[in-house]
């Protein structure tokens, strides 16, 4: 079995799904999940590109020490600068350098010539590997460049210094057979190609990206790059939990392995869905909620005979355990400590004793409270959600019935610590609740996406609200979760609203550094 390189990049690739912004500990908490999941390599962030992105990737890198942490850079000095400022206290600092190399791109997005463009990078990776012991360098667009200049530039970057070579696939174009075929060319056409480490990095547009990956594999990538549950730009990457589960459970035809923590996947994908605020479609591959059911009657018939008839992957493998263990009003501090401990996460003594009150309030009103709920209580905790309360919602109160108008009336402390209050209507409980805080609130708003979950099942589950907003032109994503749809409907509108005031205050605090 040959070993296969895990690369994610969910904190950077990812985060560039439309409306996703993660605050710093919303990263460190995916990243920490990321760890614990085995990923060898995780790209944190983009350093250069904002105050917020650099401190994310410098908080990542000096915390995480069993995975290696990277940052993305553009061929570009300060770029390099940034990155090295933020990564130098990282167990093993590495850098991951891109410019385009396709024809199209080079002429209109970078107006350079060929040779301009290998100039370039060239001139980066040495300047680069004066600091960087390891350095990633990606041809963006590869799977639509000329493979002959592709192989030149790759030689000149290895003899300056690249370890690793990225062939991305950055608009979901290529087909399995092209995309392994030009990793076979290039292993074929490099001449000092066997002292680096190949990658592959695909985008889903047509749907192809794990396919692809694994064909770059069979053909001689030692490296897989993606993300978790397949966020990203546009259509996303490719899945990691599919890619390797795929290399897994088909172990008898692809003879890799990884390092990958298997049963860490669902709450890995659990992690960065509720962070995101993207969910997982019910039947997608590996973790979505139908992956295990059976529903029609011959399949049931055949799996209560033998589950191999129509099950390839048990439950268990990928960390999917039913949610019986339930803690109730009884329970005490021991059994919540004891829970936590389980779950897998660090509390402080402060965290710990808010969670148990937040827990204890809940079970005034819920008789089981399930693993699900509590892991949504302890990161509301950890991720700060509640601390970047800018607008706080002091009190609300809605009537609706079906033959009076929805009326919300609303209380809330504003940043400058001022109590308003206003009542709205609207038709509909939801639109009521939202018109009256969007009277209070100073900023430009249009809701743009809004969604509400129960946590788990049954009548007394916790809900939780997903909201996408437009603040002042900014799109930015909210979440709450409370035991009631409108409380947690108007903490999540709030949430993004904080979120986007947060977001300018760290931007005025020091601009954009490139
Ligand atoms: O898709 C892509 O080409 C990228 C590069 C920056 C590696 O994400
Ligand atoms: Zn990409």
């Amino acid at each position: 079995m040959s070993q296969i390189k895990i690369f994610d990049t969910t904190l950077r690739d990812g985060e560039q799904s439309p409306g996703v912004n993660l605050n710093k500990q919303e990263k460190l908490e995916i990243a920490r999940q990321l760890e614990r999941f085995g990923v060898d390599r995780m790209e944190a962030g983009f350093p250069a590109s904002s105050k917020g992105d650099f401190d994310a990737v410098k908080l990542i890198a000096d915390t995480i020490k069993d995975s290696s942490v990277t940052g993305l850079a553009r061929t570009i000095k300060s770029d390099v600068d940034a990155a090295w400022e933020a990564l130098k206290g990282a167990a093993e600092p590495r850098l991951h350098l891109f410019i385009a190399t396709s024809e199209l791109h080079m002429r209109d997005k970078l107006v350079m010539t060929p040779d301009q463009v290998i100039e370039s990078a060239v001139s980066m990776v040495t300047y680069a590997k004066q600091k960087f012991p390891q350095i990633e360098w990606s041809a963006e667009d590869a799977s639509r460049s000329d493979l002959a200049f592709l192989a030149r530039i790759i030689e000149q970057v290895i003899d300056a210094g690249a370890t690793v070579i990225n062939l991305p696939d950055t608009v979901g174009y290529a087909t399995p057979a092209e995309y392994g075929k030009m990793f076979r060319y290039i292993k074929k056409n490099v001449p000092n190609i066997d002292r680096v480490a190949l990658s592959c990095h695909c985008h889903d547009d047509l749907g192809m990206a794990v396919a692809n990956s694994i064909a770059a594999v069979e053909n001689g990538a030692t490296q897989v790059e993606g993300t978790i549950n397949g966020i990203g730009e546009r259509a996303g990457n490719a899945a990691l939990e599919e890619v390797a589960v795929a290399l897994k459970i088909r172990s008898d035809f692809y003879p890799y392995e990884t390092r990958l923590q298997l049963n860490e996947i669902k709450r890995t994908s659990d992690l960065v869905s509720k962070l995101t605020g993207m969910y997982v479609q019910a039947n997608k591959a590996i973790i979505g909620r139908n992956a295990f059911a059976h529903e029609s009657g011959i399949h049931q018939d055949g799996v209560l005979k033998n589950v191999e008839t129509y099950e390839i992957i048990t439950p268990e493998m990928v960390g999917v355990t039913s949610n019986t263990l339930f803690l109730g009003k009884h329970s005490g501090r021991h059994a919540f400590k004891d829970k936590i401990k389980e779950l897998g996460v660090e509390l402080t003594d402060e965290q710990l004793k808010e969670a148990f009150n937040q827990f204890k309030q809940l079970t005034d009103h819920k008789k089981e409270v399930t693993d699900d709920d509590i892991y949504t209580i302890i990161m509301e905790i950890k991720t700060d959600s509640a601390a970047v309360n800018k607008y706080q919602l002091e009190m609300f109160q809605v009537q609706y019935g079906t033959t009076n108008i929805p009326t919300a009336t609303v209380v809330l402390k504003t940043p400058e610590g001022e109590t308003v209050q206003t009542a709205s209507t609207g038709k509909g409980s939801v639109e009521a609740l939202y018109q009256t805080l969007d009277n209070l609130i100073h900023e430009e708003l249009q809701l743009i996406d809004y969604q509400i979950n129960s946590v788990g099942g049954g009548k007394d589950a916790l809900a939780e609200s997903y909201v996408q907003l437009n603040v002042n032109g900014e799109t930015m994503n909210g979440r709450g979760a409370a035991q009631d749809v409108l409380e947690a409907s108007a903490i999540a509108f709030l949430n993004a609203v904080n979120r986007y005031i947060v977001q300018q205050q760290t931007l005025m605090q020091k601009e954009v550094l490139n």
